[in-house]
């Protein structure tokens, strides 16, 4: 192996093009490829801006030819020579049009074959990607996407500065929060017995900041939360954190549509229509069966109910009244798209979400064909029919249960549906805040209610009179920002009134000695004068996973963690010596 010496770089490989024609040139980097062709050889040369050809020639220097005829996939060399038109270009790769002639070579480092293919798209296990994820690393897309990432924080600190707002950085040794997700506790040495908790969200120390008049705040940070990880999910994440001082709900949404037009501009291109579409909660939950719609396409539920009031099929009849709901999905002109088999496939899909049946009828040479249109009057069909407007080839699908029910089983219908039909157009962008919220949700197993967003959302104000009497029925100042069905952001206009705050911790459950002792720093600050105010989180990694069009979480993210929370890279977590644990008081009972 060679030392660099005095020899520098003087271009990166993947910048070259033919206005470099002539010039003298040093390229250092990885060996992508390597062709011995009798007397030539033929080294693909790999940085992060590109591949480049380098071509050494026998005849040329036979020590310089033999030296590069040794190189290896994954060595790392520097190569000088002069930058000249290539006879067959290649005019996919940007440096196609030109080669190096090598004059020199330096070996800088070996390399063993190494376990991966650094190559897009190669068939290989996600495992082995992580596990050998420095070579996963040097693969163009991971190299275009943390590139993409790293020009979006730009294009987001840039915009953030713009408008006045102050980045500050708030501490990830925290106080435990009850409330969320479960925490990730880091012991403490010095208190024995005490634990601090990593941050969840910078939540309360964005208010403090605005109690102590810091006006707007922002902060791209990394926030933890152990929870069952999904496709979209990450043990540690990233957010950008967003509060304001003296603002409602239209102010954020206002300056948040500027920051995502800027960023489409920027990263995409792509100028989007503003102002974004807006769904209140309960709409988009009628109408797609989730508060997180994806508007790329349609079959929007159609409600049946007053079709089956006096129906003779009781699976229909029976959910006509108040709770309870028919409802449909009508795909147009597929209706041949659907086997037995896939029907019941279907069936059994939405059957995960506590839905008794699926019901479909088609029309088929004219006639209706389903399993249930025996159960259902001539009367009852030609209705449908004629108000729905079906026609040859057309499938109707129809749940019939409690309306929550109805809706996560449609909701879920409706996704399942599109993607078997390829009716997801990737080059779409469609963007929606979902807006007024439920203030609470009931927890099943906690048995008791809880804040939909957090217990620090200030209620709609015309439902503030329901907190003690009807909880269930109000609406929050909270809004999420949803592109192409994934929640990207959320966030709410603040409760600033103490009193009004303690009735919220009490309709959560807290007593008022248990509300002081979680969050008694934040209502103490709030006796000595707090600006109304509001923010908003967008989940970094997965607005990073639309503007690159990845469905994978862990391709937009440097070393991420697997589903079961561990780095296969460097093996975390593992155990750590009992000396350790001494020093924390700690002893382990598994
Ligand atoms: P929330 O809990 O909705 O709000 O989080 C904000 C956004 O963070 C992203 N997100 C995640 N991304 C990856 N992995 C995870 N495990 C994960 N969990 C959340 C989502 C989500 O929309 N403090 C409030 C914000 C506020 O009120 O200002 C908060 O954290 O994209
Ligand atoms: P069953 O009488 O339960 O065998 O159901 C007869 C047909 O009605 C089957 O095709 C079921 O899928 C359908 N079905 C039953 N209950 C419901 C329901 N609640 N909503 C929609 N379809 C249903």
């Amino acid at each position: 192996m060679e030392k660099l010496g005095n020899l520098r770089r003087t271009h990166k490989c993947g910048c070259l093009n033919e206005s470099n024609i002539g010039e003298n040139v040093t390229v250092m980097g990885w060996v992508q490829k390597k062709r011995n062709l009798g007397s030539l050889v033929f080294i693909d040369l790999r940085d992060i801006a590109g591949i480049v050809q380098v071509i050494f020639d026998e005849e040329a220097d036979r020590e310089i030819f033999l030296k590069a005829s040794d190189t290896k996939s994954e060595y790392v060399i520097a190569i000088s020579g002069v930058v000249r038109e290539r006879e067959s270009k290649n005019h996919s790769i940007p440096t196609g049009a030109i080669e190096i002639y090598g004059r020199d070579i330096k070996i800088l480092s070996h390399s063993e074959t190494p376990p991966i293919y650094v190559k897009d798209g190669d068939d290989v296990s996600e495992t082995m990607r992580l596990k050998n994820r420095f070579l996963d690393l040097r693969k163009p897309f991971m190299q275009k996407n943390l590139i993409l990432r790293a020009k979006t924080s730009k294009v987001i600190r840039d915009f953030m500065y713009e408008n006045d707002f102050l980045e500050v950085e708030t501490p990830v040794l925290n106080k435990p929060t009850p409330e969320g997700a479960r925490d990730y506790l880091v012991p403490s040495r010095v208190n024995k017995g005490s634990f601090y908790a990593l941050p969840q969200s910078p939540q309360i120390f964005k208010q403090l900041l605005m109690v102590s008049g810091y006006d707007r705040y922002y902060q791209i940070v990394k926030c933890f939360r152990d929870e069952d990880l999904r496709a979209n999910r990450q043990p540690e994440f990233t957010q950008l954190d967003i509060e304001m001082s003296f603002v409602d709900v239209e102010d954020i949404i206002r300056i948040n549509e500027k920051l995502i037009f800027k960023i489409f501009k920027e990263i995409k291109g792509i100028e989007i229509p503003l102002p974004i579409k807006r769904m209140p909660y309960d709409e988009a939950m009628n109408r797609y069966g989730s508060d997180k719609p994806d508007l790329r396409y349609g079959l929007e539920f159609i409600d049946l109910s007053p079709f089956f009031i006096n129906s003779e099929f009781n699976a229909f009849k029976e959910n006509t009244q108040t709770g309870k709901s028919v409802k449909g999905i009508l795909v147009k002109n597929k209706a041949t798209e659907f086997s037995k088999k896939g029907l019941s496939k279907l069936e059994k899909h939405i059957k995960t979400y506590d839905a008794k049946g699926l019901s479909w009828m088609k029309i088929e040479k004219g006639e209706f064909v389903s399993p249930v249109a025996k159960f259902l009057s001539a009367s009852e069909l030609e209705a449908l029919k004629n108000d729905l407007e079906m026609v040859e080839n057309d499938i109707l699908f129809v749940v019939a249960d409690k309306i929550n029910v109805v809706n996560n089983a449609l909701g879920a219908l409706r996704k399942q549906l599109a993607e078997d039909l390829d009716m997801i157009d990737p080059t779409k962008y469609e963007m929606v805040w979902i807006t007024d919220f439920p203030l609470f949700e009931y927890d099943e197993e906690e048995n008791r209610y809880m804040a939909k967003h957090h217990p620090f959302t200030a209620p709609i104000d015309e439902d503030v009179d329901k907190l003690e009497s009807d909880p269930e029925q109000i609406r929050a100042k909270a809004y999420d920002i949803v592109i192409n069905g994934d929640e990207i952001g959320g966030g709410s206009i603040r409760i600033t009134d103490r009193a009004m705050q303690q009735r919220m911790f009490k309709a959560l459950g807290f007593t008022e000695v248990e509300a002081e002792l979680k969050f008694g720093f934040l209502l103490n600050a709030f006796k000595y004068g707090v600006p109304p105010h509001g923010g908003i989180a967008y989940g970094l990694d997965r607005f990073m996973m639309i503007l690159t069009g990845s469905d994978n979480i862990r391709d937009v993210i440097a070393f991420p963690k697997t589903q079961s929370a561990s780095c296969l890279l460097s093996g975390a977590p593992t155990q750590v010596d009992e000396k350790q644990l001494k020093e924390l008081g700690i002893k382990l009972d598994l």
